[in-house]
């Protein structure tokens, strides 16, 4: 659609956005929401919908990995049901072994027969068998269909330690390390998308400042040598927004001083009560002032995504303009720990991060997303903390029994975005409010996928009232609409051992579509998916 024909669209829109505020007096004015599908973005990478599994309470063993001789029925010792319930969730890759674990983690305690068991200090100061090691990470892999994304040791290793865990995993040569692991068992070499150098320095990685980090990091960096190809792409631990200072100061630093030598810097950013770390809501059980806060603080991903891209495109473009004839690159901000950390759950390892997944959640998932997708260009990879059994899980293990959370169900209902083209929208929703809280009511985004369809992603942040919607989608032939919804009748809806359906996601019979205008009802609390063809 050229832009005089979306002039015209949008004043007609206008038009039916007035008709319609008038025929329903009483009603409260729909929101609008131009969907530019002429004005295609980047791509979503589907690493966008990436996820962290690190050592830390059973988020690896009984979670994901019991022993070949469990009782729990298992493929070499991975469980079944979450095998085929990630499997279902097509996870694009998977982030491991920490966290601040990596930082302890020496990739030799982790293979071949006999394992060394350490104290898992970060997590709860237990035992670490070390019985999941590299070679299990990647059956694990194998088992899901994900790509790789290895964490290698800066705290407590060297560059030799991590260059030598690279070459035994990618090395194709008659080496020394690759007969070893050719010996354990493991004849081809793996493929490593994501190799990341150190987490959190500025914290458990080792409490460095930004520009000692940096040197190291270009020291690390120098020799991570491997024939992969393509070689995996290398990630700096960059900054995190939840203290006191959220300036992107290792990020500039890094981009300043090691961007030769990166593809990516990490950002981490958890949603709490706040405002200080440490204040955590109950996970069940929170008053409207503990929901409208939790998402008030989600949506402060947008300025905190904004302002970094800001911060990195500001010194791409010195570089570029300096060297205009070279090939430059985009460097990524990959948001590698995201999601809602609430106090653990009564009775448990508080070193083990337990905590229940209710709607709330599924809302802030699908917010998140929704940013993402904006910043589709910049952020091309994200995983959110944690998959099971730990933090915003998508799936919560108890002995055999298992089950889906309402994120699991957000997760999968997003699907149709993975590798989905970005497009740019313009919605004008009403706010919702509560105590001193004020949101707006509606998170949108678009996208249109490989197969020419448009998907739209939306969530109605506002637990008592319905979301009218008014859109408009230019260049498009799409006939019809489908769609899912995950709601319920509680804010802290969730899924329990004894019943593990009550949250799931039903067919969406809420939206109609005729001649490029889409109007859609979206009851209180709830997140809809919607596709156009
Ligand atoms: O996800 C839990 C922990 O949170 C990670 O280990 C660490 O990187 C972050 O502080």
């Amino acid at each position: 659609m050229r832009k005089r024909e979306a002039g015209h669209l949008a004043a007609l829109f206008l038009l039916i956005t007035a008709a319609f505020g008038a025929l329903t007096a009483a009603a409260p004015r729909p929101a609008t929401l131009i969907i530019h599908a002429d004005r295609p973005g980047a791509t979503i990478s589907k690493n966008v919908y990436g996820q962290f599994s690190e050592h830390l309470g059973s988020g690896i063993y009984g979670g994901i990995y019991v022993g070949e001789n469990s009782p729990i029925p298992n493929t070499r010792g991975f469980r079944n049901d979450v095998i085929s319930a990630l499997r279902e969730l097509s996870v694009p890759i998977v982030r491991w072994p920490g966290g601040c674990f990596a930082d302890e983690y020496h990739w030799r305690d982790g293979i071949g027969p006999t394992r060394t068991t350490r104290i898992n200090t970060n997590w709860g100061g237990v035992p670490e068998s070390n019985e999941f090691g590299t070679h299990e990470f990647f059956d694990f892999l194998e088992l899901i269909g994900a790509d790789a994304y290895v964490n290698a040791n800066v705290g407590t290793g060297s560059p030799a330690e991590a260059a030598q865990w690279l070459e035994y995993m990618t090395g194709d040569q008659d080496t020394t390390l690759v007969r070893e692991r050719k010996a354990n068992g493991r004849d081809k070499p793996w493929k490593i998308s994501i190799y990341a150098i150190g987490n959190e320095t500025w914290g458990c990685g080792g409490n460095m400042t930004a520009q000692y980090y940096s040197d190291l990091y270009n020291q690390y960096a120098t020799f991570m040598k491997t024939t992969q190809n393509p070689r995996p792409e290398l990630l700096a631990s960059g900054d995190s927004a939840n203290g006191s200072d959220t300036r992107p100061v290792f990020t500039e630093t890094l981009m300043e001083k090691a961007r030769a030598r990166l593809d990516a810097i990490s950002f981490h950013y958890y949603t709490i009560l706040g405002p200080r770390w440490g204040d955590f809501d109950t996970a069940t059980g929170f008053s409207e002032s503990g929901w409208i806060n939790m998402l008030s603080q989600t949506l402060r991903m947008d300025g905190f995504i904004k302002r970094y891209d800001a911060a990195m495109s500001a010194i791409e473009k010195q570089t570029w303009a300096k060297n205009p004839s070279k090939p430059h690159k985009k460097i990524g901000l990959y948001v590698d720990e995201w999601g809602a950390w609430y106090k653990p759950e009564p009775g448990t390892n508080p070193g083990f991060l337990v905590q229940q997944n209710t709607l709330r959640d599924a809302i802030i998932a699908a917010a998140n997303f929704n940013i993402f997708h904006k910043y589709a260009g910049r952020v091309r990879m994200t995983a959110i903390a944690q998959t099971v059994n730990v933090l915003q899980a998508m799936i919560l293990t108890d002995g055999p029994r298992m089950l889906l959370t309402p994120t699991y169900h957000v997760f999968h209902m997003y699907k149709p975005f993975q590798n989905a083209i970005s497009l740019p929208i313009e919605l004008k929703t009403g706010t919702y409010k509560y105590g001193k809280w004020s949101v707006p009511q509606l998170s949108a985004s678009a996208a249109r996928t490989g197969d020419g369809a448009i998907v739209i992603g939306l969530a109605n942040l506002d637990p008592r009232n319905t979301a009218t919607i008014l859109a408009i989608i230019s260049d498009s032939s799409a006939r019809q609409v489908n769609g899912e919804i995950l709601t319920a009748d509680a804010m802290d809806a969730h899924n329990t051992f004894d019943d593990p359906n009550l949250v799931h996601p039903v067919a969406f019979d809420g939206a109609k579509l005729a001649n490029n205008i889409l109007t859609a009802r979206l009851p209180p609390k709830s997140v809809v998916v919607l596709t156009l063809r």
